[in-house]
């Protein structure tokens, strides 16, 4: 997997003037079967998350309310994104290291994951997931 492979997914947005009304549907808006959500809040000014990749999870990760930044590595060459609207995510497909910051107040994280919570599937060390990445 690459940078190339990492995108900006446009979800539905059903406008309304009661509120604007946004859905996922797994293996529709997003290329996998959603498993799993969890998500970030209350988090520090200041605070760093992630830092690790995952051998076979795919993610879709969404600022839910404020904003944060996705620092995205695929071993070769880094991308950083900016996320601040709930009706987009950031897709990212196994292998690629991940690290988020510069959260605003009250921001809150949501992801939508392939699978179920797995420590075993986790490189949470950069040098080791580097390597496994540029084995020939
Ligand atoms: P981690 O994935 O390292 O958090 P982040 O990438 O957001 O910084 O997880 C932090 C802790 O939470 C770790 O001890 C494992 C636990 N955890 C679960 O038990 N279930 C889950 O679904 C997730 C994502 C984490």
């Amino acid at each position: 997997m690459s940078l190339q492979h990492c995108r900006l997914i446009d979800l539905p947005k059903v406008h309304d003037p009661r509120g604007n009304l946004t859905f996922v549907e797994g293996g529709i808006h997003v290329p996998f079967g959603i498993e799993r959500v969890y998500y970030l809040y209350d988090v520090p000014g200041g605070s760093q998350r992630g830092g690790h990749a995952h051998r076979g999870l795919e993610q879709l990760i969404v600022a839910m309310s404020g904003s944060f930044d996705v620092l995205l590595d695929d071993g070769r060459e880094r991308r950083r994104y900016h996320l601040a609207r709930s009706y987009y995510g950031l897709y990212v497909p196994t292998m690629i290291w991940r690290e988020l910051d510069n959260f605003s107040s009250g921001a809150v994280c949501m992801v939508l994951a392939s699978n179920k919570y797995d420590e075993a599937d986790y490189y949470r060390d950069y040098a080791e997931y580097r390597a496994a990445v540029l084995q020939p």
